[in-house]
């Protein structure tokens, strides 16, 4: 595992997107494993920026989203395809139909879960990009959540739910189910990269990296990765242990 500590918040979104952008320029047709969240912004902005100064593009390469919200309705703006679209596959010369996630208001969600998983599979990520939740969750894998588990309908915790109420008129309108990629899904992308920004990040952080396996911090499953990279701000580097190496 290769931790970088970056001085602040634009230094760690400008590292992350250099490793995305590595990945992006050596593979034929790149298959990116997209998360959403407040972290990824300013990954997505260092992206932009760089296909828009025309130094980097997005034509061979295809999105897969790593969750979905359940009962959200299609042009909702926290729905994660529009996230994704309006943060980056709309500012980018993404080819049509070159974003895939699952369909939270399907009417078989079990199906659509399935279904999904199927063609995440099928497609082999290249990267895939996590960030972390407060509860030590990635995607929406909550505690508790099998570390071999496919893609399937999760309720989401009430930690959760509080967390992402920030992007609601209210905690009412948060959504209580999703569809997310499982554990067992996330850990078959070739490549992981994990980033977290903020004080906030830092417990679950440390628990992640230095703590052992356990279903009790899903992200611990990443250690489990051949290839992983992780990128903090120093906040969320404060609890880990100094003698870490790949500062
Ligand atoms: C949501 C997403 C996760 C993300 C987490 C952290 O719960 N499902 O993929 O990692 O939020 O979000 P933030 O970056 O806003 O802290």
């Amino acid at each position: 595992m290769k931790v970088f500590i970056a001085a602040d918040a634009a230094e760690a979104a400008d590292k992350a997107a250099d490793i995305v952008e590595n990945i992006v320029q050596s593979r034929p047709r790149p298959h990116l494993g997209m998360a959403t969240g407040s972290t990824m912004v300013g990954v997505y902005q260092s992206l932009v920026d760089r296909c828009q100064t025309g130094g980097l593009s997005f034509a061979e390469t295809s999105i897969y989203l790593l969750d979905e919200y359940v009962g959200l309705d299609s042009d909702h703006p926290q729905a994660f395809r529009n996230v994704i679209r309006a943060n980056l596959a709309d500012l980018v010369d993404l080819g049509d139909d070159a974003l895939f996630g699952p369909d939270g208001s399907s009417s078989d969600l079990e199906a659509e879960a399935q279904r999904y998983e199927q063609l995440v599979s099928e497609a082999c990520i290249d990267i895939q990009l996590l960030g972390i939740g407060g509860n030590g969750h990635i995607a929406f894998n909550e505690p508790g959540a099998s570390f071999e588990g496919p893609s399937s309908v999760v309720t989401l915790s009430e930690k959760t739910r509080r967390d992402n109420a920030r992007f609601f008129a209210s905690i009412d309108d948060v959504p209580r189910q999703a569809i997310t990629q499982g554990i067992g899904t996330i850990l078959r992308a070739r490549k992981v990269l994990l980033i977290a920004l903020g004080t906030r990040k830092s417990r679950p952080v440390r628990d992640a990296l230095e703590g052992p396996l356990s279903k009790e911090t899903p992200a611990s499953a990443i250690q489990l990765h051949q290839d992983v990279s992780v990128v903090l701000d120093r906040e969320a580097a404060t609890l880990l242990s100094t003698r870490r190496p790949n500062r």
